[in-house]
């Protein structure tokens, strides 16, 4: 398959440049734990800072060779670069703009150089080191233009990457001023991983608002490419957490951590320090609990472990202020000599200690104001191998996702944060096991080597919708070969930017005599059924093109006209159309708010023209517009199409796929084309040709066997098997087919 190079702002090792010379710290992290088994077994690479700056941004070379000896290649960055790619775009803008802290944003377009610069460094160094088939794989926000970068050097690369932050409301994250600059890099990738549903959401909806890419639920059709996006929430390894791991080290900490509790219940919190994760509305609501009931003191007590964090930045250094004030406050007001009511520690600690601190707790306070995951809460969940204590949960935290049952809290609610930490005191030993294990099992069964192992194989298979080859000379004698040696054949050919030229008004792309003769001669070749199926209504498409012989398939698959007959069938049966005047209400809006654009009723469906107007002005609505519908109907049996200057809805049931599969069912007897072959539509005497442009082609080419000759006339992402470049070649293709009779 390749190796895997994976890319990441941290190496899962840091570098000190010491008095007694280099050393080098392991920095575990989940990430470093679910990468490293598939990074050693696919003897590739790790690419990404080791911890230090130098005046010239260069490392020595003896960094770079303890670092070779890991399969890792460091970046070497300036002060200057570190601090503004670093700690001002990274952690000043994008960490706060996604975590739902706008006001904390600061922009400078020369640190947004930096950034630029930074991820060109980055880039450079991947493609001295990657190899065509291998596969990279690039983490988080600070490397957002990277996959871009890499695209455009290396077209055919296999690229992923996964955001460990959340992607936030694209109403939050359009206030960025590079925002276009952000989609447009991750982009690059061929999968987009995020921790949650709602992320891939979010981003769906920025892309397509922003960028007016079209989108559909898990992908995104961007420059000619398919990207798939994935939800797929980062996991803990349990075998680090459950039952004894930690010996004699963790049994001895627990030992002490018992004594010091003196028989008080356990409150436990865990994170770095920052303003993301709450821990300043976490005190203050055990605070208020221990004012509510002073005699609590005697009975419970809070352990809040923080972590130093990017201390270099100032609101960080302010939090820790804060922090600091509240923790000395609760413990003047609520303890005694002898006896502290909360155990404060700006430190992180060891893992031995942090295995007691999560076994022996009674209640785990995962309180974050927004937090992408959180794997605090799943570690707590994967110690816990007796199924007692309780977590309690953010409910704006991606692990929320996937704990359901935990106690959710609400962390901007200072009455519902002291209700909730009574409930988790007061809940029995039942309750707690009850919701406990089954929240465990999915801890183990969810690892982070299941993560690493679906996000690798997201990548490795999201280029098969990318665009397909050019249909050579070569495939073209294949098909002449086919064509002739076949009993009978089938054409499904689109009308509009397929056979025809758009035209500015869609009733100037009236057929040419060229088309019309084209058509003619199709149909009358021996054994061979021509079918223009289109979006077009029946009533058009008879008028124009009923007279060449071709059997004819209106509005996107809805209505059927077999060849030499004059009436249409409907292929949909009943279905209600109620849903039509609100979309005609809202699509009415549009028309009068965008001068130029038009409404097409058709039997079905409903349509929002726009091809003559202001393009500007109508691209953004018709983002807004698409938007809005997608999200409204599709629970409705409805579908919604972005084609061609044009948004559509119609019954999700109707497709040119379903259509193409049903004219098989029913063509050959009727047109008594079936000799005395297998009467199955698929058998290898059928040849089967379909050429589209439009999206909604797409059901078409999936739909159809995959010995049949699809093509793409176009050169965006697509499930046909080869594509030309317009319609112009498309006649000539069908022109130049060898039209004899069939072989048998
Ligand atoms: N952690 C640590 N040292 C400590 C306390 C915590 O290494 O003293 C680890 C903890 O085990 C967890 C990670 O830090 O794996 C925090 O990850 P999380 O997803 O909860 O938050 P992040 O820091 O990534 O925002
Ligand atoms: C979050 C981010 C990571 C980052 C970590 C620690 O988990 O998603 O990319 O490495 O925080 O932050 P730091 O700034 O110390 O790398």
């Amino acid at each position: 398959m390749g190796r895997l190079i994976l890319v990441s702002n941290r190496l899962p090792v840091i570098l000190d440049q010491g008095a007694d010379g280099l050393s080098a710290r392991v920095a575990a992290g989940g990430l470093a734990t679910g990468l490293s088994g598939p990074h050693q077994r696919s003897g590739g690479r790790w690419i990404g800072w080791p911890g230090v700056t130098s005046p010239d941004g260069t490392l020595t070379a003896e960094m770079h060779q303890v670092l070779a000896a890991k399969a890792m290649d460091g970046i070497g960055l300036t002060a200057e670069q570190h601090e503004r790619y670093y700690t001002h775009i990274s952690n000043r803008c994008l960490w706060p703009l996604f975590h739902y802290f706008p006001e904390r944003v600061h922009f400078d377009a020369e640190d947004w150089k930096a950034y630029q610069e930074v991820n060109h460094r980055f880039a450079e160094v991947v493609l001295e080191k990657v190899q065509p088939d291998d596969l990279v794989f690039v983490q988080d926000f600070h490397l957002t233009l990277l996959p871009g970068l890499l695209r455009l050097a290396m077209p055919q690369l296999r690229i992923g990457f996964f955001l460990h932050i959340p992607f936030p409301s694209s109403e939050i994250f359009r206030i960025f001023a590079e925002r276009e600059a952000v989609l447009d890099g991750i982009l690059g990738a061929d999968m987009v991983g995020f921790h949650t549903l709602a992320y891939v959401r979010h981003f769906r909806s920025a892309v397509s608002r922003l960028l007016g890419a079209e989108t559909r639920s898990t992908e995104v059709q961007y420059h000619g490419r398919r990207i798939r996006l994935l939800a797929q929430p980062l996991g803990i390894d349990p075998e680090d957490w459950q039952g004894d791991t930690g010996g004699a080290d963790v049994e001895q900490q627990m030992k002490e951590l018992r004594a010091a509790a003196a028989g008080r219940r356990i409150i436990l919190g865990v994170e770095r320090l920052d303003y993301t994760k709450g821990v300043p509305e976490r005190l203050r609501a055990f605070g208020e609990l221990l004012s509510q009931e002073p005699g609590l003191v005697d009975e419970i007590m809070m352990i809040q472990i923080a972590v130093p964090s990017r201390v270099e930045a100032e609101e960080y250094r302010d939090l820790k202020n804060e922090v600091d004030r509240i923790a000395g406050d609760i413990n003047s007001r609520h303890g005694r000599p002898g006896l502290q009511a909360l155990h404060y520690q700006y430190r992180g600690v060891p893992p031995h200690v942090l295995r007691a601190l999560y076994r022996i707790a009674d209640v785990c306070l995962v309180t974050p104001l927004r937090d992408g995951l959180n794997l605090v809460a799943k570690e707590f969940v994967a110690s816990r191998s007796e199924d007692s204590g309780v977590l309690v949960l953010s409910e704006n935290i991606g692990a929320a996702w996937e704990l359901g049952e935990a106690l959710r809290v609400n962390p901007y609610d200072p009455a519902a944060m002291v209700a909730c930490l009574r409930q988790a005191l007061a809940m029995p030993l039942a309750e707690q096991r009850a919701r406990m294990q089954p929240m465990r099992m999915r801890v183990e069964r969810a690892t982070v080597h299941v993560w690493a192992e679906n996000c690798i194989d997201a990548i490795a298979s999201a280029q098969q919708g990318s665009a397909p080859p050019l249909l050579e000379p070569q495939d073209k004698l294949n098909l002449d070969q086919e064509w002739l040696a076949a009993e009978r054949r089938t054409l499904f050919l689109d009308y509009d930017g397929t056979l025809r030229e758009f035209t500015d008004r869609p009733e100037q792309a009236r057929p040419t005599t060229e088309v019309l003769e084209l058509l003619g001669a199709l149909s009358e070749a021996p054994a061979t059924a021509v079918w223009v199926i289109s979006g077009r209504p029946a009533p058009l498409l008879q008028e124009w093109l009923g007279a060449t012989g071709v059997g004819l398939i209106a509005e996107h698959g809805a209505f059927l006209r077999r060849p030499g007959d004059t009436e249409f069938c409907s292929l949909l049966g009943q279905f209600p159309l109620d849903w039509k005047h609100e979309v005609r209400a809202l699509m009415e809006e549009f028309a009068a708010r965008v001068p130029g654009s038009r409404i097409e009723e058709k039997p079905l469906g409903i349509a929002w023209h726009y091809r003559e107007a202001n393009a500007e002005l109508a691209v953004w609505q018709a983002r807004e517009l698409y938007q809005h519908l997608e999200e409204t109907l599709t629970d409705q049996g409805l579908e919604v199409q972005r084609g061609s200057r044009v948004v559509e809805v119609r019954p999700a049931a109707v497709s040119k796929g379903r259509a193409a599969l049903e004219v098989l069912q029913i063509a050959a007897p009727l047109s008594g084309m079936i000799g005395t072959g297998t009467g199955t539509p698929y058998d290898a005497s059928h040849l089967l040709l379909a050429l589209g442009d439009d999206r909604t082609d797409e059901s078409m080419f999936r739909s159809l066997p995959a010995s049949a000759w699809t093509v793409l006339v176009g050169s965006r992402g697509s499930s046909a098997r080869w594509r030309l470049p317009d319609p112009a070649a498309a006649r000539s293709l069908l022109a130049s087919m060898p039209v004899s009779s069939p072989t048998a």
